[in-house]
């Protein structure tokens, strides 16, 4: 897919077909992630790629109490978690870089993921320590998002349809809104 195709094609995905995902396919999105940059090249991120039935649907149990909303995800063939150890980057003017590393290698593997035809989903309400422990992941470890990966269902979820109400239509802001030259200034570009 040319880059601009991309870009454009990739949103977000809440209703997935149990058509499996090629392995081939699972490595390519990971070795975009592998190339991601990060602070001074540390790579603190590590993906756990979960693929085992039941596990999948522990992650996606609906629980309001732990912010566990996402119940989506209880039928989608793989969830990518990507996780970091926050002592393996750096911080700057009270800025984790965990985040920010891993959040590119993430976009890197939702990047791809489009590229290849797959769906995905930014989750970023979900119930760390249940994921800890379904996915037997250390103490000193940080989840820091999820994604589910799979092929789009023909149609659109209820979730879908809530979701898009609430994010506004998933409409962007026009750039002079968010894009300033110079100074701290909107201007008519
Ligand atoms: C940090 C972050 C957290 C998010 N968390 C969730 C989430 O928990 N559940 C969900 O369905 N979508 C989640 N999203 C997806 C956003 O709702 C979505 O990206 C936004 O509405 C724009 O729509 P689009 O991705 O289709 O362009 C999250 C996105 C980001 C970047």
């Amino acid at each position: 897919m040319d880059f601009w195709d991309v870009i454009k094609e990739r949103k977000s995905y809440r209703n997935f077909s149990s058509q499996p995902v090629e392995q081939e396919k699972i490595i390519k999105v990971l070795e975009a992630a592998r190339l991601a940059p990060s602070w001074q090249n540390r790579q603190c991120w590590r993906f756990v790629v979960v693929q085992d039935k039941e596990k999948i649907k522990k992650i996606g149990t609906l629980n309001p109490f732990t912010l566990n909303i996402n119940f989506f995800l209880r039928k989608v063939p793989v969830i990518i978690v990507a996780c970091a150890n926050p002592k393996d980057s750096g911080h700057r003017h009270g800025l984790d870089y965990f985040l920010v590393d891993t959040a590119i290698a993430m976009e890197h593997i939702i990047l791809a993921a489009t590229d290849l035809d797959l769906a995905t989903c930014w989750i970023g309400a979900f119930d760390e320590k249940m994921i800890k422990d379904v996915l037997e992941i250390p103490d000193e470890i940080r989840v820091v998002a999820l994604t589910p990966l799979g092929y789009a269902a023909q149609k659109q979820s209820i979730v879908d349809k809530v979701s898009k109400i609430v994010a506004k239509g998933a409409k962007r802001k026009p750039l002079e809104d968010i894009a300033y030259f110079d100074k701290w200034q909107k201007s008519s570009h």
